[in-house]
């Protein structure tokens, strides 16, 4: 196990273990979107991650969709969110934001506001909103100034993580969100210079990356990407040649750390997945990949013993696991984790996972 539990630098954070916690949406937010102690406590249970990605949190009301899921835009969630990062730095962690919209998947009744995307299309299936699932409606392709303003609101989030306490911030660039309907074909139908080429349809990120990195300085900024799946109704027709040519312009923007849910078969991503793209990517960029999606420590190791990946993000086992690491390290059993709790609110399903000392106790 020795990979996993040797330091990694991410720009400028030090992680002491290469076992990061993934963006795990947990909606104990409340309708104000705002960060509670609550979810300090769950936060610093999960300390011992290597680094913890911040379950997403909408940039604005416009870009937030998820009921209870947090925000980042007002006095009292950088409050709130300063809360949880004092909890998880007095419990040795290190902790960033994912900076997240969602585009076409906000429902107006969630957000009062038509949702906006990189073109007039609905998303398929249905949303989650607080009356209940109800389908998705027709998005409004952003016109350049929305875009300028929308790029700006991602700085402006950003600015409020590092007030925060936040170490850093991950641009949300996966699963179907608004970065993730700028890069691919099968979401971006425009015609001007944000859509069609490959070059075109990377201007949104490159302009959110360039706008974060200035407000907080690149080296606390990583992204995350889901290259190889199909998911919320947005796939690409060539996901390797658009992975490496964004791979090639983080390099040149000295982005210092991607994430990569890339799944493999049998999957959990409830799609289908493509040929991996991380090799591509890897070829082109020298900043450092974590790896996500379906791993145990030993599929991890070995991805990462053999120079494909530099960490490992772990979602899933961390719900369940608050010491996943330590877990890990002793090679200790692990609790199960209850799906329904996943979004269920309250403390059951979410505080309650016992550590190693208290389960052993039982
Ligand atoms: C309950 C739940 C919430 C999730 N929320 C987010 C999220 O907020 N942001 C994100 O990028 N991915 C999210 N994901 C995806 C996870 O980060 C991760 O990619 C997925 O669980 C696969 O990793 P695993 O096999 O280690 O669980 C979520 C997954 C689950 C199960």
């Amino acid at each position: 196990m020795s990979a996993l539990f040797e330091p990694l630098q991410l720009g400028a954070i030090q992680l002491p273990n290469r076992i990061v916690m993934a963006p795990l949406t947990r909606a104990r937010a409340g309708m104000e979107a705002t960060p509670n102690e609550l979810m300090a406590a769950y936060y610093a249970q999960r300390a011992g991650a290597g680094l913890i990605i911040s379950e997403a949190t909408g940039i604005t009301r416009e870009g937030l969709g998820w009921p209870d899921a947090p925000g980042l835009w007002s006095e009292y969630q950088v409050e709130g969110w300063q809360c949880v990062t004092d909890a998880v730095r007095a419990h040795g962690g290190r902790i960033v934001a994912q900076l997240w919209h969602m585009g076409r998947l906000v429902h107006p009744s969630v957000s009062c506001l038509q949702p906006v995307s990189s073109s007039a299309t609905t998303a398929p299936d249905f949303a989650h909103t607080y009356m209940g699932k109800k389908p998705y409606v027709q998005a409004r392709a952003a016109s350049r100034d929305e875009i300028r303003r929308i790029v700006a609101d991602y700085a402006i989030a950003a600015r409020n993580a590092i007030t925060a306490g936040f170490d850093g911030v991950q641009v949300h660039g996966a699963n179907g969100y608004l970065v993730d309907q700028f890069l691919r074909d099968g979401a971006n139908l425009r015609t001007d210079e944000y859509g069609g080429s490959i070059e075109n349809r990377l201007r949104f990120m490159t302009e959110v990356l360039e706008a974060v990195g200035g407000a907080i300085g690149m080296d606390r900024v990583g992204i995350r990407f889901s290259p190889n799946i199909y998911v919320q109704g947005v796939e690409d027709s060539n996901p390797v040649a658009l992975f490496a040519a964004a791979a090639t312009r983080l390099e040149e923007l000295k982005v210092p750390w991607i994430e990569l849910r890339e799944p493999r078969q049998p999957t959990s991503a409830g799609a289908i997945p493509t040929e991996p793209v991380s090799p591509a990517m890897r070829s082109r960029y020298s900043g450092k990949i974590v790896i996500n999606s379906d791993f145990d420590w030993n599929s991890a190791l070995e991805r990462i013993e053999a120079g494909h990946a530099d960490a490992v993000s772990i979602g899933r086992l961390f719900i369940a696991n608050p010491d996943l690491v330590r877990r890990i390290a002793l090679g200790a059993p692990l609790n199960d984790g209850d799906s329904s709790t996943y979004y269920s609110g309250g403390a059951a399903g979410y505080l309650d996972y016992p550590a190693l000392d208290e389960a052993q106790a039982a």
